[in-house]
């Protein structure tokens, strides 16, 4: 069933239950995202796509690419609130990773310039989570996750240990927003590349990432064009 919104002034019919973000998308709004991706579940973990709505009577912010678009909902993407707390998280995520481009750039597009809180330690990570859940939920491997808690936070393999389920497929390193997992190569075995995230090492590539030769990575093709066409004939 669908449902009519009113974002930004411009009235919308998105489905019932899907996110603000779907509203936005349909209304042609930018909203800006970190951990959010259309073919992943929602995690709402940065908060950056925060919005203000109006429902119920009651005024607050909620993050759009989780939150349920419901009948009669007003949606403003863009109040000084909306943009105050952008700018706030921005900076925050700053103190952690001051030397991320992305970061930067969007701190300069919110008219903000380097942090006002103090960096403990540079970091690459913006903890969103999208190479554990793509690795998870596209991949079907699982190979990484979230460990820790606070500022030790980290993208890690179980224990910390070269992974024996990682297929060495890449999708992590694309999918990663900040550049921080990398293909390296091998010192002594230079054909040899592995994937690097920190102190975390995952399997070397079978097939020393010669892609177009590799039986893997068409069968992941593959899988993941068949995910897209499910994805797509739900309707999303
Ligand atoms: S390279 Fe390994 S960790 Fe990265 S997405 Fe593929 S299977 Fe997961
Ligand atoms: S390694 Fe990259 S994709 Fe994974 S959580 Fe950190 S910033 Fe996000
Ligand atoms: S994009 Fe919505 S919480 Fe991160």
């Amino acid at each position: 069933m669908k449902v009519s919104v009113i974002i930004d002034g411009q009235m919308v019919q998105i489905e019932q239950g899907a996110p603000i973000i779907d509203a936005a998308k349909k209304a042609g709004i930018f909203i800006p995202t970190l951990c959010y991706h259309e073919a992943l579940k929602p995690y709402g973990s940065c908060c950056l796509c925060i919005v203000e709505v109006i429902q119920d009577g009651q005024r607050r912010l909620v993050t759009s690419c989780n939150f349920p678009a419901a009948v009669g909902m007003e949606i403003f993407t863009n109040t000084a609130r909306v943009r105050q707390s952008r700018r706030m998280i921005v900076e925050l995520l700053l103190v952690r990773c001051p030397d991320v481009p992305l970061l930067q750039t969007m701190a300069k597009q919110m008219g903000t310039g380097l942090s006002r809180f103090k960096t403990r330690e540079a970091n690459e990570c913006i903890l969103c989570g999208l190479c554990v859940r793509f690795c998870e939920e596209v991949v079907g491997v699982g190979a990484i996750g979230l460990a820790n808690r606070g500022v030790d936070r980290e993208v890690a393999t179980p224990f910390k240990m070269a992974s024996d389920v990682c297929i060495g497929c890449g999708s992590c390193t694309y999918i990663c927003p900040t550049g921080c997992i990398k293909m390296v190569s091998d010192r002594k075995t230079p054909n040899l590349r592995s994937l690097k995230m920190g102190n975390c090492s995952l399997v070397p590539c079978p097939n020393s990432y010669q892609c177009e030769t590799c039986q893997i990575e068409q069968e992941f093709f593959k899988d993941i064009k068949r995910v897209i066409a499910e994805f797509r004939s739900k309707g999303q």
